[in-house]
């Protein structure tokens, strides 16, 4: 068994954030969301990964990710020249993937669920390919499926704009070699990307085994601020283990899980958990609330911050009025001359400068 995961795309959704960098790689609980999917696959026994990257964020995937030792996984990245579909993606992948059986993981998904049930299931089954569904609220921005009382999935359809259930297709999938045939069969859609739910609906309409199961816990296509944000609250709520490695001053009170990194300095603020913070950053006369996740080498000077992501090399100075619900990018500089009493909400891309006055 294999795995192939799609790290590659364009991350539209995400910008200003994905301009500069691959959406899969921004983090939640100050870790890329691609790692997540990496270290699920490997905790269900799959070892030889491949990742689809493209060539605007693959360097970048690659150079942090490596070759799947902190994994203790052997990673193979596929280069995907345009982002033509998700089938197109495991076409190009065939020469890695072989005849062997594989998950296909979309990299901007998490799911709360281990994968070793599911694919229990998929081996014991002997099925030619199985999806995984989940009811949702908008299934028109999803693949839609539609299945009978028995579960057996009867078609599936890429973002409907009448859909015919609530079930969307969760990014993870699990195929036998017949999907490369079905792959072979299919025609670019409306959009112009060779889609991965043309294909299983090819292997439908062939009469193979497609099974879907239904996912019970909690799964998050973090392809946008508030699913990220959501993403982000959940994984410091459910993971995060309070560990202070840092220097924290008398005046500092830590309240609840708080993790904060080596050769980080925490001065008169008040950090209220969950919450993590990276390694080397400063924080003075702060706030920061809980579900907060301040990336390494950040510098939060008088700021007042909950429910926020803040990436790697952000500085928030002198913002006295709340910050919620933000997402602020990689050395973007945040600064305010004047004191406002209203809550701020912002989405700031990388190396943006702010300045409130
Ligand atoms: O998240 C679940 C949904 O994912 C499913 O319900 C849909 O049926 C499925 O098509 C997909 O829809 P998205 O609109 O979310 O797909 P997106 O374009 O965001 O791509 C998903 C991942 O695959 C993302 O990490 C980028 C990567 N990708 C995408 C394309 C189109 C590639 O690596 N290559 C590609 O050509």
């Amino acid at each position: 068994m294999k795995a192939l995961i799609l790290s590659g795309g364009k991350g539209t959704r995400l910008r200003p954030l994905t301009y500069t960098g691959a959406k899969q790689l921004v983090p939640v609980a100050n870790k890329p969301i691609l790692w997540y999917g990496i270290e699920r696959i490997v905790a269900a026994g799959i070892t030889d990964i491949g990742i689809i990257i493209s060539p605007e964020t693959g360097a970048e995937v690659q150079a942090k990710t490596g070759d799947g030792d902190r994994f203790g996984a052997r990673i193979t990245y596929i280069l995907q020249e345009q982002p033509a579909g998700l089938a197109h993606a495991v076409q190009i992948a065939q020469p890695f993937l072989e005849d062997a059986p594989f998950i296909m993981y979309l990299g901007d998904n998490l799911i709360q669920n281990n994968l070793d049930p599911f694919l229990d299931t998929f081996k014991a089954q002997n099925l030619d390919a199985m999806i995984l569904l989940r009811p949702v609220a908008n299934p028109s921005a999803f693949g839609v499926a539609k299945v009978d009382e028995k579960g057996r999935v009867l078609y599936l359809v890429e973002k409907p704009q009448v859909p015919p259930s609530n079930l969307a297709l969760v990014g993870i999938y699990f195929f036998d070699r017949s999907i490369h045939h079905a792959i072979a069969c299919i025609h670019p859609s409306k959009r112009g990307e060779l889609e991965i739910t043309d294909a299983i609906q090819c292997l439908i309409d062939q009469q193979k085994s497609v099974e879907a199961c239904q996912l019970e816990g909690w799964w998050l296509d973090t392809g946008k601020k508030d699913d990220l944000l959501s993403a982000n609250q959940i994984i410091l709520d459910s993971y995060l283990v309070g560990s202070v490695q840092g220097q924290l001053d008398d005046q500092t009170q830590i309240i609840g899980r708080v993790e904060i990194g080596e050769g980080s300095k925490v001065v008169n603020s008040t950090i209220r958990g969950p919450a993590i913070i990276g390694r080397d950053c400063h924080i003075e006369n702060c706030f920061i609330g809980p579900y907060s996740s301040i990336g390494d080498c950040s510098i939060l000077i008088d700021a007042d911050l909950e429910h926020s992501v803040i990436l790697q090399g952000a500085q928030v100075v002198g913002i006295h009025q709340r910050i919620v619900d933000s997402l602020i990018g990689q050395r973007a500089q945040l600064t305010a001359a004047h004191r406002r009493p209203k809550a701020l909400r912002f989405m700031i891309g990388d190396d943006c400068h702010v300045e409130l006055t």
